[in-house]
């Protein structure tokens, strides 16, 4: 599909059903300077329209479109109460909006029932909230936990703190040379005994898109539940919970255009139900007495206290403008500019680069070191030529231990990234070799 074909799927005169107040339009004008579409995307982001940087950290947090920004200035401005606390006609404007981002999210992911969505405070919460409420509560001494050597700490160290609680066993899902679980690992560590299996959809330091849908059938046929961290698969790739049969599934909003400070846990509801409540105080309640409570249906049970309201209209408008977009449109472009930035990447001698060569395995993410150098330098040169990459262990010491390295730097792209944001990166690279060229020389 050309550039004109593109425009054509994602209208410019789309409209936006925001949340339950004003529509709005995607600004998607072109600049005259370019016929790449994701010029015209960049216009609807206010950083990347008013600042000259190549933002490749996207991984870390996306930007956010000036939709998101005004959907929460209009909460602030025209309906700001706490949502299910008032009577008054605020606070119910303010609950319809907070409840039809839960529906808006439940459709998304094609969650069978609003119930099902849970919000928090970020995929760690959820993640945590997973360990306390089903691990802790549903494992005996001896179970097993497996889990991926390629998650994110967020999805480890809590099933640490379960396993050694309660005397069970946390088991490790190696990558093989590609940077992918093959099936024999997976047959081998997932048996009888595995109880809970928690696997990232995307791994947030290789990009490598696990088949998430063979291990939860895997995990199925053993007995086991299968938590899916899709942190960083949900901002380029559609979810449907019901396809994939995941009986837990969590995800941030921030790295998907919503504001900081807001995450999903979607669960099947049979499970929800029988779970005991992770934070306790205000609105999770159904009855208090001095000495005992009981505890209110989904999915309030699992929002105890004043939520972040702000936060969840803000991702139902990051959804609005996902899904005006369209998942196609997205990957078209993310495809072309992450395959033109490994292609690049990989021409350049003096790096290694730590992506799976099965490019339909890949996602968005690309990792990678100069030979002889720390990320962190290298990092810090980038940005001085306006380019904003991640260095460090990116939330995942195993899996750099692993590796044999310590840390690495991380581009990581969006669909509002461009070729020309790739040539930006290759050339401040470049001026980074030119400058340790003669100590990695030496070394
Ligand atoms: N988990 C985020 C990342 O991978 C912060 O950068």
């Amino acid at each position: 599909m050309n550039i004109e074909e593109i425009r054509k799927v994602a209208s410019p005169n789309v409209q936006i059903a925001s949340q339950s107040h004003e529509s709005k339009k995607l600004n998607l004008v072109a600049p005259e300077k370019s016929c790449d579409f994701s010029y015209a995307i960049k216009n609807d982001f206010p950083i990347l329209k008013n600042q000259n940087i190549a933002y490749l950290d996207n991984g870390a947090t996306t930007q956010k479109p000036v939709q998101v920004i005004n959907a929460i200035n209009e909460f602030y401005k025209k309906y700001n109460a706490n949502p299910h606390r008032g009577a008054y006609r605020l606070s119910v404007e303010a609950t319809e909006a907070y409840e039809n981002t839960r529906a808006k999210v439940a459709k998304f992911i094609n969650a069978k029932n609003a119930q099902e969505i849970i919000f928090s405070k970020n995929a760690t919460e959820s993640l945590n909230l997973l360990a306390y409420s089903y691990g802790m509560e549903n494992l005996k001494k001896d179970d097993e936990i497996v889990i991926s050597i390629m998650e994110h700490h967020s999805n480890l160290v809590p099933w640490q703190k379960v396993t050694k609680a309660i005397g069970a066993k946390l088991k490790y899902m190696y990558i093989n040379n590609e940077f992918e679980i093959s099936d024999k690992e997976i047959e081998e560590k997932i048996t009888n005994k595995t109880k809970i299996v928690g696997i990232t959809h995307v791994s947030n330091a290789l990009g490598t898109i696990n088949d998430v849908k063979k291990i939860i059938k895997y995990a199925h046929k053993k007995g086991a539940i299968v938590i899916v961290d899709a942190s960083q698969s949900i901002p380029h790739m559609r979810i449907d919970v019901q396809d994939l049969d995941a009986d837990f599934l969590i995800f941030s909003g921030h790295k998907m255009l919503a504001p900081l400070g807001v995450g999903v846990l979607y669960g099947k509801r049979e499970l929800l139900n029988k779970m005991t409540p992770f934070l306790m105080g205000g609105d999770m309640i159904e009855y208090v007495y001095e000495q005992d409570t009981t505890f209110a249906s989904l999915p309030n049970k699992f929002e105890a206290g004043t939520q972040n309201a702000e936060g969840v209209i803000g991702l139902g408008s990051a959804i609005d403008y996902i899904e005006n977009l369209g998942y196609d449109t997205i990957q078209q472009i993310e495809k072309e500019v992450v395959d033109y930035a490994i292609d690049e990447l990989s021409k350049l001698d003096y790096l290694e680069l730590y992506v799976t060569p099965n490019r339909e395995n890949h996602s968005s993410v690309i990792s990678f070191n100069m030979k002889g150098v720390h990320p962190h330098d290298i990092a810090s040169i980038l940005d001085s030529n306006g380019v904003c990459v991640r260095s460090g262990n990116h939330c995942a010491q195993p899996l750099m231990r692993y590796l044999g390295i310590d840390s690495t730097c991380r581009a990581s792209f969006n669909f509002y990234n461009t070729k020309e944001d790739v040539d930006r990166l290759i050339n401040a690279l470049n001026k980074a070799y030119n400058m340790f060229k003669k100590y990695i020389e030496r070394n």
